[in-house]
């Protein structure tokens, strides 16, 4: 048979355009298609692995079979530009624009304060979209679940919740416009009244499904090829045509949803020439009921399958679709919704992951497979033979997976699935399984019995020696005590496998098992009178996992009456961008058009921790054709390349040595990104290792490795004395992980040379500017009025762009200015190239750093009445191999350590560790939280010890109005006991306890906790100089007034507070007040935006400025005060006067010297308190996440935790202090609720084995 062998066109619709490409590169995805060759940036690139939703699109086919449009959201990221012929697709930009009108669904989310820094926004609205164009009205439910893959790391999603709640059942949908939303509700139809935008709802323009595609089948029937330089791409509509290219290609990958093929691509440098797209070959799609069960062709998609099987739930008798269930209940946590509306069941079963959460089912239900070549067609069972190695089955190279028959259970048939993943939505497991059993008829003997398991060997296998011991058996608590110890055997890991957290694995099949036990035994009680029911306190281990429909609330202030319209202050407004940033027009560094000329900068990092680098060779890289360069240490002088943001101790490009994996050691320069990304991977870096290499903090303690010239130390009183007074002393250790930025921008920057001077612009994601711009000057030789540095907006800091924006944004200086000396040096072209690199997922996390992992070993005295007389911390944190911003982490560390206590005697040390880790670097909070942790962990283990009450004890202890500080800080406006003592009484916290304690004891394998925990956090940075703050603010003609300031806009809502301040002090709508960027040839030397002190500094410096402007114009205003703003801004401007001024603020009577201890270090405190209450379950360590942005009160929740971990414990007769470190992951949990199960597997010694793991 012949193939074809001539390109065809892609055809598409495109927001209701149709599109003919004949030169279609078939290894684009659909989003570098949109974003490269259709110029549409709303689409947004986020992670590159479906991982994010920021790039979440609406597809939509024409269901000929059943006669319908199809809407479908789908990651761009990951969908194949070819997969979409003769489709129509819609994006952001599709749907409505600032001009035209928003749609309800964009309108929704901008005015309920859903959009902070907008990246995620267009993915969000286009899931919601989805949703609503396949039901009009949904429930709040449906919503969560077309969100699963959507990920905001900055409203922590209760905004947008609440905004677009309105269009569900549960939000009365249909009534509310939104309008009305800045005033806490609905307008009530006033705003169209007022000749607004109208009812919302009303503007909805939905582009219509192109009639061309529902007229024509021809785009469905064609047999396709997309030729390209490196891959050839078919698409097959014959069964005959799809078995003739895997003969002919037997190494063919055949691509559905691209899930899996998309990340090996992309991440793991795999290149497959050939790809078959298999899902228009009838009997790869089919579903047919038939006797024995249900048959889907191999490409049918997960979100195909569990409608099916819902419906079949719906339709048969219930024990006929036990599997069915499992399979429904498992699809719920498998992924986000994107991926289940591409990816295919055939493409889970072939990949084979060890950690596929379906292989296990359909192993346990001994599903039918059908596999065909050309010349064979072969039906198996599906049991641990299929499964041949890691990822490896026993199709034959030209054999292809056509369907799977998913069978029905009869009535002695019983069936279960289990996942449990770090969290519950859109992760992978960590262990999975599938259970079968069947009994003798009419009793609970064990006839069969399958148990499957993911997440324990390099394949899905099954627990054998179990199932051969339990035939014969009854269902009672015996099977139980058999399986614990088969279970053990057929299931072994090594203490170094892969994947790590061995004992937590291991108990987990165990728990697992007994959830079956429960589960079986409990209907099976309900049928034979002999089988003893469950226990009552049993019973909760068994149900699904439920979670309550959310519910908010947000309290805003109430602005006087006569506060006039225009001035904003006070008021709920609207983030400024936020209707550009929910219809995609809000511009980031890499949604700016392409410069002419403009080349692409691909970063080539260690991946050795601490090692001599030998020899570097780009050769390679530099034959590639449209690689232009390769950038390194060579490129600048060595006095030039040392950089960092305290001292230089850091490089641009690696010089002889690399100190940390993702250490960068140059760059390649090319004319696009793939190829730049490509060449990228074949420099050759030959390296030798020097030992040794430290990793964690019990490394650098044990080889003495410090930062030894920047120990932090903050002592009051004599804690030997208050030791010596105490009734009783506790010591301990805790230790606190790191945290990544995971911003959902990467760090990004365009330099662009000028043709004079050595001038250069530098467009960077930066928190901080004038550092970036210093820093540049410094490295490129020229003076810093040379360099003009320029932020727009970030999407998302959180601390991580304060330093780390250097790490890319130099590189490409660098690389900018070597194109110039080229031109110089060889007339290569008489351009100076701008050269743009905007990190990928992986590469950000490789060398950017985290949070500050810390580690404290504490001892406190206190008296038995609960209060602390003396408090010792040593905290160590891991610095990393530069020392960036860790000195001034660990500064705010024991700044903030004794949280909210007047604690008389206390000695705060804290220790910098230096390793071989990517420096760690400033995040949300800046070391306060750590502080406060220990801090409170301390409160907690006290009160552990007393048996005392842990909201009593921390009351007893404090601070009140007019205590000292361990720095002698005199604590003023304190509203500390205010906040507690409401925060107890609004939430009920008596109440609360008794009902927590009265479940805990109904329920055995499900206990819930309670905490409450108090804050005070300093305002201020701590190194003084950086309290400073300015501002300029010019006013043209027309009255219109543009302002800038010294902060950057990261979703912050930085640039809206400041318009309120211009507005009150200007009297002028805030219509009038625009901010563009943040430039530093506008206001120059800024301060990071940072340490909470963004809105305090800028404010009062945007103040200052307009307070000149109005000095000046009050001449004016007095001569004609029945004017208005626009005659009074032409009178001074026609009568010669400046409309533009500057403004100024420095932080006053603050400044605290370290060496003496003397000064103020902080100009005020914010207090807070949190209050909650959690539901673990013991056999899994389950648990609802907890959400970070209320940042360290979210430290409730933990402690919450600790308390239902506590409830577990008691029940096996553990009380007193124990050790929880952070996060609360689901393995610390299930492991610290120590029981019979996790008992059979006590912790390899720990130089007995190498481990897969390390916590640094
Ligand atoms: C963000 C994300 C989250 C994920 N979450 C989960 C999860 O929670 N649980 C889980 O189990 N998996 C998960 N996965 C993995 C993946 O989504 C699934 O394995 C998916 O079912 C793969 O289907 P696909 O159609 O996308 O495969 P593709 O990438 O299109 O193909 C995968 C492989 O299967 C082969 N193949 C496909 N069809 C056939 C056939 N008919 N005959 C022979 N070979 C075939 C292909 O040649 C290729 O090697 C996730 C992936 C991503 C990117
Ligand atoms: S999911 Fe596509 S960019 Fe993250
Ligand atoms: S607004 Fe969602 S990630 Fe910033």
């Amino acid at each position: 048979m012949l193939f074809p062998t001539k390109s065809s066109p892609l055809v598409f619709y495109l927001n209701g355009d149709k599109i003919v490409d004949e030169h279609v590169n078939p290894e684009w995805t659909l989003l570098t298609y949109l974003r490269n060759k259709r110029r549409l940036p709303g689409t947004k690139l986020g992670c590159s692995e479906g991982g994010c939703g920021a790039c979440t699109v609406m597809v939509q086919r024409f269901d000929r079979e059943k006669k319908k449009i199809v809407n479908f959201a789908v990651n761009a990221c990951l969908t194949p530009v070819c997969a979409v012929h003769g489709m129509s697709i819609v994006t952001v930009e599709g749907i409505g624009s600032v001009a035209k009108g928003l749609h309800p669904v964009q309108e929704r989310i901008a005015k309920s304060h859903g959009s902070q820094c907008g990246f995620c926004t267009p993915g969000i609205v286009m899931s919601m979209y989805t949703l609503i164009r396949n039901k009009n009205v949904p429930t709040m439910d449906e919503v969560e679940v077309a969100f699963q893959g959507n990920l905001c790391r900055c409203t922590g999603y209760r905004p947008i919740l609440e905004g677009f709640k309105t269009l569900t059942v549960e939000g009365g949908a249909g009534g509310c416009c939104g309008a009305g939303m800045q005033s806490g509700g609905c307008c009530g139809g006033q705003a169209m009244k007022n000749g607004g935008s109208g009812c919302c709802m009303q503007n909805a323009s939905e582009p219509i499904f192109p009639p061309e595609l529902q007229l024509t089948e021809k785009y469905d029937t064609q047999y396709l090829v997309f030729n390209g330089e490196r891959l050839t791409w078919y698409r097959p509509t014959k069964i005959e045509q799809l078995l003739e290219l895997k003969a002919t290609y037997p190494y063919a990958k055949l691509v559905v949803g691209n899930t899996e093929i998309g990340v090996e691509v992309k991440f793991k440098n795999c290149h497959y020439p050939v790809i078959i797209q298999p899902n228009h070959v009838p009997e790869l799609v089919e579903i047919r009921v038939e006797d024995k069960g249900i048959r889907f062709g191999a490409a049918v998609t997960l979100s195909q399958i569990d409608d099916v099987l819902q419906e079949q739930i719906a339709k048969k008798p219930a024990y006929k679709t036990r599997v069915f269930k499992a399979i429904v209940e498992m699809l719920r946590w498998f992924a986000g919704k994107q991926i289940r509306n591409a990816a295919a069941v055939g493409g889970n079963i072939i990949t084979g992951s060890p950690i596929s959460d379906l292989n296990p089912l359909f192993m346990a239900a001994h599903c039918e497979l059908v596999l065909r070549s050309k010349n064979e067609t072969r039906v198996v069972q599906m049991d641990d033979s299929f499964f041949t190695g890691y990822r490896k089955n026993i199709l034959k190279s030209e054999e292809i997976l056509t369907s799977i028959l998913i069978p029905y259970t009869k009535e002695d048939e019983y069936f279960w699935g289990f996942k449990q993943a770090k969290r519950r939505d859109d992760d992978i497991a960590i262990v999975n399984a599938g259970m079968y059993v069947r009994f003798s008829v009419g009793t609970n003997v064990i006839a069969n019995i399958n148990l499957a398991f993911g997440g324990m060997a390099p394949t899905t296998v099954m627990a054998r020696t179990t199932a051969s011991s339990l035939i014969g058996h009854q269902w009672n608590e015996g099977v139980v005590d058999v399986a614990s110890k088969t279970l053990i055997e057929d299931l072994p890991l090594a203490p170094s496998a892969p994947g790590g957290m061995i004992e937590f694995r291991r108990s987990l099949t165990l728990s697992f098992f007994f959830k079956f036990y429960m589960i079986v035994q409990d209907e099976l009680s309900t049928k034979l009178p002999y089988v003893k029911p469950l226990p009552q306190i049993y019973k909760s281990a068994t149900s699904l996992y439920h979670r309550d429909p959310p519910q908010s609330i947000q309290l805003s202030q109430i602005v006087p009456n006569e506060q006039p319209d225009y001035d904003l202050v006070g008021r709920p407004v609207a983030h400024v961008s936020a209707s550009k940033q929910a219809t995609g027009e809000a511009v980031y560094i890499d949604d700016m058009p392409k410069f002419e000329n403009e080349l692409y900068l691909a970063l080539v990092m260690s991946s050795r921790a601490r090692a001599k680098i030998l020899s570097i060779d780009p050769s390679e890289a530099l034959e590639m054709e449209g690689v232009v360069d390769f950038v390194s240490a060579k490129d600048i002088p060595n006095h030039r390349n040392s950089v960092g943001g305290v001292i230089h101790d850091e490089t641009v490009f690696a010089i002889d040595e690399v100190t940390c994996v993702g250490h960068i050691i140059g760059a390649v320069v090319a004319n696009d990104q793939a190829t730049a990304q490509r060449a990228a991977k074949t420099v050759k870096i030959e390296y030798e290792d020097i030992q040794p290499a430290i990793i964690t903090m019990q490394d650098a303690i044990k080889h003495n490795s410090f930062y030894n010239d920047w120990i932090k130390i903050l002592k009051n009183g004599d804690v030997e004395k208050g030791f010596s007074e105490a009734d009783h002393i506790l010591e301990g250790e805790m230790y606190l992980g790191g945290q990544e930025h995971f911003y959902l921008e990467t760090n990004a920057a365009i330099a662009l040379p000028k043709l004079e001077d050595g001038e250069m612009e530098i467009f960077s994601s930066t928190q901080n500017p004038s550092e970036i711009q210093l820093l540049a000057a410094e490295v490129l030789g020229v003076p810093e009025n040379r360099i003009v540095v320029r932020t727009k907006r970030m999407g998302g800091g959180f601390g991580g762009k304060e330093t780390r924006g250097m790490l890319v944004a130099l590189p490409v200086a660098v690389a900018a200015q070597k194109q110039e000396s080229n031109f110089l040096e060889k007339l290569i072209s008489r351009l100076k190239r701008p050269i743009r690199c905007m990190l990928d997922r992986d590469e950000d996390m490789a060398c950017t750093g985290t949070r500050h992992p810390f580690f404290c070993k504490f001892k406190v005295g206190f008296k038995s009445n609960g209060k602390l007389t003396a408090l010792k911390l040593t905290m160590y944190n891991n610095a990393g191999n530069s020392l960036d911003l860790s000195a001034s982490v660990m500064e705010r560390a024991v700044f903030s350590a004794d949280n909210a206590y007047n604690i008389p005697n206390v000695d705060f040390t804290g220790i910098l560790c230096k390793t071989n880790v990517p420096s760690n670097t400033a995040f949300r909070g800046f070391g306060g939280p750590q502080g406060m942790m220990f801090c409170e962990n301390v409160m907690d283990q006290v009160a552990d010890k007393l048996g005392m009450d842990s909201v009593k004890l921390r009351t007893l202890n404090m601070y009140k109005e007019g205590d000292r500080t361990h720095y002698n800080q005199s604590l003023t406006y304190c509203t500390l006991s205010r906040c507690w003592n409401e925060c107890l009484e609004n939430a009920g916290y008596e109440q609360r306890l008794a009902e927590v304690q009265a479940f805990n004891k109904e329920n055995r394998w499900r206990k819930r906790g309670i905490a409450a925990i108090p804050t005070k956090f300093g305002i201020a940075f701590t190194a003084l100089f950086l309290n400073q703050a300015g501002a300029l603010v010019i006013v043209y003609r027309d009255g219109s007034v543009l302002m800038s300031h010294g902060g950057t806009e990261m979703g912050q809502g930085l640039h809206t507070k400041m318009i309120q301040v211009a507005s009150r002090t200007l009297k002028i709508s805030s219509d009038k007040i625009h901010i563009s960027e943040t430039s530093t040839d506008k206001v120059p030397n800024t301060s990071p935006t940072a340490a909470s002190a963004g809105s305090d500094l800028n404010g009062m410096a945007v103040l200052n400025a307009c307070k000149t402007i109005m000095e000046r114009l009050e001449p004016y205003m007095k001569s004609n005060p029945n004017g208005k703003w626009e005659d009074w801004v032409n009178s001074a401007y026609f009568d010669r006067c400046s409309l533009s001024a500057t403004g100024f603020y420095k932080t006053p009577d603050i400044g605290f010297n370290f060496a003496t201890k003397t000064g103020t270090p902080f100009n005020y405190f914010c207090f807070g308190a949190a209050c909650a209450e959690v539901e673990i379950d013991c056999l899994t360590g389950d648990h609802e996440a907890v959400g970070e942005p209320p940042l360290f009160l979210a430290a409730a929740a933990f402690y919450a935790i600790k308390d239902a971990v506590k409830a577990a414990r008691a029940e096996n007769g553990k009380t007193g202090p124990f050790r929880l470190d952070s996060p609360a992951t689901a393995e610390r949990i299930r492991l610290a609720c120590e029981d019979q199960f996790t008992q059979k597997f006590p912790p390899a010694p720990p130089n007995s084995y190498k481990p897969w793991s390390v916590f640094a």
